[in-house]
């Protein structure tokens, strides 16, 4: 049967809105520069390797590992597959390329960001080819590390782009034998449930029992709820690691929730584990997961490198920020009609005074030499949500007139305070604008 070459794959998505195309462009200009203040450098590796280095790492007894991989065989015949995510592919770089060192120490950190690929079911939020943006740091075993990558992610969601509800997510998941014993504890605990258990759920008990606890499922939800939480069973080493970074949490200010239901889709963790995760994205709720890997660099490549990182869904970050903009309804163009005889510098000046104020709004001033009208014409088609007008008039009394351009609403004479205000809201919503690139800004619309 053919298939209609005009429709896009299942699973797969183009991106083309213009809000979509802006949040992007914002997002990789705030990765990028945040990642700068942090003194982390960017790799950029291949989107195919081995399948062998992804089921090593990843485990042939996850989801990931046993079939949502894109893996084909090669003219060679060897075995290659899609990047499903970029930790371990970090991991062979950083190896191969012996990036791990920095001046002859072992210790290095990395940023990454670019598409990767899972054939899962799709839903809300879950696509097969996504984004991640990541950051890892080899060689780092101290519970600061942990912090300061949590210290990340704390900035980039609540400062940066403004994700105020964003919650953090933490658990320990120990080592390997605390894992083992837990895993046991939940078998037994299990042996006088297992009518309710699914084919599926009965096959992840036996083979990793723990990654039940992050079910969808609301029965066994509860019914896992009358288990020991897992950071009460971990050995003393883990345990004191895990109270320490929860005290350092609490000393930094940065609110979370100890959920014992996270314990990670990926083999190769140890100890801190977390996911920063949005009510509003419905059960694919993770913007950002990622944790302590300990051990991953030594399977791969034989040297023992502690490290902690995480990764975010770029996908699932814009969903949440286009909600934001939806609720906003505002936007932040303001287009300033100058249309003073006399005054028409202390007009600019005082325009040069408000970007100083709101470093998220565009001001857009018209062509001066036109008439009111054409101004007015010229404004309209920028399709912002306010025109201001600055006349000699305006200058002399220091009484402004605004128009909301989608309410038609004309405020006539207000104070220096009253606009002061609404220009306050309009800088509340604006996402920050990225240094050079104010113009990507006009033209956009708001939906
Ligand atoms: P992960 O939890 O598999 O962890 O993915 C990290 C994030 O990628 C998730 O929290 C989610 O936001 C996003 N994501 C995952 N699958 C999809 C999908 N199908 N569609 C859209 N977004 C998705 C890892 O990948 C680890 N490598 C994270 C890490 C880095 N751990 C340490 N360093």
């Amino acid at each position: 049967m053919t298939k209609d070459t005009t429709k896009i794959i299942r699973g797969f998505k183009d991106i083309y809105n213009d809000l979509e195309i802006k949040l992007l462009v914002d997002f990789e200009t705030i990765i990028s520069n945040i990642s700068k203040q942090y003194g982390i450098n960017e790799l950029r590796p291949p989107i195919l390797e081995r399948t062998e280095l992804f089921e090593r790492s990843i485990g042939t007894d996850t989801e990931i590992g046993n079939k949502e991989m894109y893996s084909f065989e090669d003219k060679n015949s060897e075995s290659i597959s899609l990047r499903p995510e970029g930790t371990v592919t970090c991991v062979r770089c950083v190896i191969e390329n012996n990036l791990i060192y920095d001046r002859g120490i072992k210790r290095k950190k990395y940023w990454y960001y670019g598409p990767m690929f899972r054939r899962e079911r799709p839903q809300k939020g879950r696509f097969r080819q996504f984004n991640q943006f990541g950051i890892e740091y080899f060689g780092f075993d101290d519970i600061n590390s942990d912090l300061e990558v949590i210290m990340f992610g704390n900035r980039l969601f609540k400062k940066e782009l403004g994700i105020k509800d964003a919650k953090l997510h933490i658990n320990s998941i120990g080592n390997a034998e605390d894992r083992k014993k837990y895993g046991d504890t939940i078998k037994s605990f299990l042996k006088k449930h297992t009518k309710i258990l699914t084919e599926d759920q009965k096959k992840t008990l036996n083979r990793n029992p723990i990654r039940l606890l992050d079910t969808k499922s609301e029965t066994l939800r509860e019914i896992l709820y009358e288990l020991p939480n897992l950071i009460d069973m971990l050995s003393i080493k883990s345990r004191k690691r895990v109270e320490d970074l929860l005290e350092k949490l609490n000393q930094s200010n940065i609110e979370y929730i100890l959920d014992n239901s996270i314990v990670r889709g990926l083999d190769y963790y140890n100890d801190t584990v977390f996911e920063w995760k949005h009510k509003s994205l419905g059960s694919q709720d993770a913007i950002c997961a990622g944790g302590r890997y300990d051990s991953l660099v030594n399977k791969i490549g034989k040297i023992d490198v502690p490290a902690v990182g995480f990764a975010v869904g770029v996908e699932r970050v814009l969903l949440v920020l286009r909600e934001s903009y939806k609720n906003a309804k505002e936007n932040n163009i303001v287009v300033i009609i100058n249309y003073a005889k006399k005054d028409s510098v202390k007009c600019l000046m005082k325009t040069e005074k408000l970007r100083d104020q709101f470093n998220k709004i565009v001001f857009y001033s018209t062509n001066s030499s036109s008439t009111l009208d054409k101004q007015y014409k010229q404004a309209e088609k920028i399709n912002p949500n306010y025109i201001l007008y600055f006349g000699d008039e305006e200058v002399r009394s220091d009484k402004y007139t605004i128009k909301i351009l989608k309410d038609g609403i004309k405020h006539e004479q207000i104070s220096e305070s009253e606009l002061i205000e609404i220009l306050k809201r309009i800088n509340k919503w604006a996402i920050n604008i990225p240094k050079k690139k104010k113009n990507f800004y006009l033209g956009l619309r708001i939906i």
